[in-house]
């Protein structure tokens, strides 16, 4: 591997986020450190998505490949170690470059959100990757990178301070952001293309198991506004949640097989919270919102009109919004006994372009530098998640970067702490 080339090509460098991507390499590597290339489908694009990055992004290669074309994207994946992309909607974009990088042993993360090609990739090549030692990473953006570290952080945290494991896992999210053109699209393409429904099942991404009716209860998506007793605010389901929770679930099932368990009975749910003031009535009115949306989305007229008002693809939010942007993922894991370990993920600017873009180079830049400390070692491979296939690394990694991931056994970690 490291006679390739480079050590990381970023595809798709000339969408709304992948622009993003070469600015963030070209401000937080050197070419001396990390060999990276830039890649897409259009060479003037491309050109002009350097130039906008900066000195620092001159030296950077660009290679060229359709996404449909397999033997020039076979070129690009069989020149690198890893192949980081941002091309999606990703069951329109990605099937090829995923097919190329198992082929050929090269390490992969992407910013998707759509599950049901995540589960089409683990049939696909979940056991030859595994057998390779080849991390396929999908979901390395906002969805899923917090929920799914932060999940782990607070349970390992459990398993050593209090010797327990781990019954229940909730997530709180708090956000302020824009909507990128190309997230419209991916939401738009995974309803149109008739897979909705498949995304519903709680446990679409797991390895097979048999279930009781109580788990399957207890991991159903929730649909309500309530009060949440165990972080004492109002809220409602999180609109990634239906994305996280099946990331999270895998990254437990994974666990479970490698006996690295969280815990029996582990289940995991996700929400968004509201603070005061009229917090009860910001559930409700979020809730409808909510409902509307995925109505909307359902029909091909709802999808026409939603369209004309989003951003179209290459389209996201200004720089005033990714700068007044943030988010924040408060967590309580619960044991079998009532105790509890709290948890935080919290970063400054726009979750879907500043905080994924950091998630996402911070990934490959961990399987570019820390081959050597990465969880399972050398020989752990498959259609992993960040917690299975980052763990430990990518967590050091984005503290490094000025992200916060905490855990607290005295107790909710407070606002003014973060
Ligand atoms: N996980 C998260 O939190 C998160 C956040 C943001 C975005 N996303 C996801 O990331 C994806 C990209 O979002 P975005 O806002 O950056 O979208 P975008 O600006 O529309 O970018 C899409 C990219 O795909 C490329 N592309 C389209 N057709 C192609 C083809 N046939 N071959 C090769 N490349 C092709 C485009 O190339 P051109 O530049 O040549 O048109 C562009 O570079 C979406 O799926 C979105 O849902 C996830």
């Amino acid at each position: 591997m490291s006679q390739r080339q480079y050590d990381v090509v970023l595809y798709g460098a000339s969408g709304f986020t992948g622009r993003q991507t070469v600015e963030y390499f070209a401000g937080n590597t050197h070419q001396s450190e990390v060999r990276w290339a830039i890649a897409g489908r259009n060479r003037q694009a491309l050109e002009a998505a350097r130039a906008q990055a900066g000195e620092d992004a001159q030296s950077a290669d660009i290679l060229v490949a359709d996404a449909h074309d397999q033997q020039a994207v076979d070129v690009i994946v069989s020149r690198t170690r890893i192949l980081l992309t941002t091309a999606g909607p990703f069951s329109l974009y990605g099937s090829k470059i995923v097919d190329a990088c198992v082929r050929y042993k090269t390490h992969y993360v992407d910013i998707t959100g759509e599950t049901f090609w995540v589960r089409d990739l683990i049939d696909r090549y979940h056991d030859r990757a595994a057998a390779d030692g080849t991390r396929i990473i999908p979901c390395c953006g906002f969805d899923s990178v917090p929920s799914d570290l932060g999940t782990y952080l607070v349970v390992r945290q459990m398993q050593k301070s209090l010797g327990a494991d781990c019954r229940e896992v909730k997530s709180f999210y708090q956000i302020r952001g824009g909507l990128n053109g190309g997230t419209f699209a991916s939401a738009s393409n995974a309803q149109a293309s008739g897979q909705s429904a498949r995304m519903r099942e709680p446990f679409l991404l797991n390895p097979p198991k048999t279930r009781s009716a109580e788990e399957l209860k207890l991991n159903r998506d929730p649909r309500e506004a309530r009060f949440d007793s165990d972080i004492g605010a109002w809220a409602t389901p999180f609109v990634m949640g239906v994305a996280n929770t099946r990331i999270v679930r895998r990254s437990a099932g994974l666990f479970e097989q490698w006996n690295e368990s969280y815990g029996p009975e582990f289940r995991y749910q996700e929400f968004q919270k509201y603070g005061p003031p009229m917090a009860r009535t910001k559930a409700f009115i979020t809730l409808a919102g909510l409902g509307a949306l995925q109505a909307g989305l359902k029909s091909s007229f709802g999808r026409r009109l939603l369209r004309s008002l989003a951003p179209k693809p290459g389209q996201g939010p200004s720089q005033k919004t990714m700068d007044n942007g943030f988010f924040r993922c408060d967590l309580v894991g619960i044991a079998a006994d009532g105790r509890k370990i709290y948890g935080v993920v919290f970063d400054k600017g726009d979750p879907g372009n500043r905080a994924t873009v950091k998630f996402l180079c911070e990934s490959a830049l961990s399987l570019a530098l820390n081959a050597d400390e990465l969880p399972g070692g050398q020989q752990r491979g498959g259609i992993l998640t960040p917690a299975t296939g980052l763990g430990d690394v990518l967590v050091q990694r984005l503290r490094n970067a000025g992200m916060r991931l905490e855990t607290s056994d005295r107790g909710p970690i407070a606002s003014q702490s973060v």
